[in-house]
């Protein structure tokens, strides 16, 4: 049974199809500037509705959490990573917070591929020289870059999306090792090594992605100290979130060839990134684009439909965080 008309407040406009979707379900309103909300214009966003649709830049602290209108039963965040609500404070004020688990994982794992295999292939710079017209023809020793395959992978937060991107590397034949706060169940690692902490981790990954979510514990878990652990002429691959590297760290071994190369979805302070990446030659960047496919655009808002029902039945909800 599907629950009642809800009036939800929508803070950035979502993809057509999803949008249409939930509004043959509900009274949708939806932020007509598509650009995130100020604190204030988030509170009059939900005084006049049952629940929320948000996305990760849109910050719900204790405070903004407390200021909500007794009438708003839930939010549910169009993302994965959940860093930006406080789930102590929503569970105390009995505020449902839904997510999107699982469903983006394909697509974040493909881009980490293309990252890993940007960065390897030295990509921006290929793209570069066409693009400004340098390219003389096929010389030998153009953009000799390296091989993923064979090479050992390391993948620091085996959550669904770590398993996801070891699953798609051992078509590479890359050999698996992980970190996570937990180790996994075999079947979960299906072959890969765990090492108890990150910096065994780092010692063997010729190619590091991170894929934990951001948290105390890991933020600018990847530091000067822990990139010199990493192999000489590794590749560091970021899908997560920006704030887990420390950039002057990640930049000085970019620059003085310790690290090959590193791919990146993910910045510190987004949209505004460091721009010394942008004078960097071997990386190879992406505008946060992880989980920007129409399948998993699609299946994010599904499950936060069947999530909301669920939440509004007094059912279990899987993507139910608090
Ligand atoms: C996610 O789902 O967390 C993506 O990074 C978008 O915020």
């Amino acid at each position: 049974m599907t629950s009642p008309r809800l009036r939800i407040a929508v803070t950035r406009a979502l993809p057509e199809p999803v949008m249409d979707r939930f509004r043959a379900l509900h009274d949708i309103w939806v932020n007509p500037d598509d650009r995130v909300l100020t604190p204030d214009e988030l509170q009059a966003a939900a005084s006049g509705a049952d629940g929320l649709i948000v996305t990760a830049f849109d910050r719900f602290d204790a405070k903004a959490i407390a200021a909500l209108a007794p009438h708003v039963r839930f939010v549910a965040t169009y993302s994965v990573g959940n860093e930006h609500i406080d789930l102590d404070a929503a569970r105390a004020r009995g505020l449902a917070i839904l997510s999107t688990p699982d469903v983006l994982s394909n697509a974040v794992a493909e881009t980490a591929m293309l990252l890993m295999l940007g960065a390897a292939r030295r990509a921006h710079e290929g793209d570069r020289m066409l693009y400004e017209g340098r390219w003389t023809g096929w010389t030998p020793t153009q953009l000799i870059g390296r091989e993923i395959t064979g090479k050992r992978l390391g993948i620091l937060g085996m959550g669904r999306i770590g398993e996801t991107i070891a699953r798609r590397a051992r078509g590479f034949d890359m050999t698996v090792h992980y970190h996570n706060r937990s180790r996994r169940p075999p079947e979960a690692e299906a072959g890969a090594t765990y090492h108890a902490t990150p910096d065994d981790l780092l010692a063997v990954s010729d190619v590091l992605v991170l894929a934990a979510p951001s948290s105390k514990a890991t933020r600018r878990i990847l530091d000067t100290t822990r990139i010199a652990r990493l192999p000489a002429s590794a590749i560091v691959v970021n899908i997560a979130r920006g704030d887990l590297i420390d950039d002057d760290a990640l930049i000085a071994a970019l620059q003085s060839g310790h690290l090959a190369s590193a791919g990146l979805d993910v910045f510190a302070g987004e949209p505004r990134l460091d721009p010394r990446y942008l004078a960097l030659p071997n990386v190879y960047l992406q505008p946060h684009q992880g989980s920007s496919t129409i399948e998993a655009r699609l299946a994010m808002g599904d499950i936060l439909l069947s999530g909301i029902d669920a939440v509004m039945a007094g059912r279990t909800a899987v993507n139910r965080l608090v």
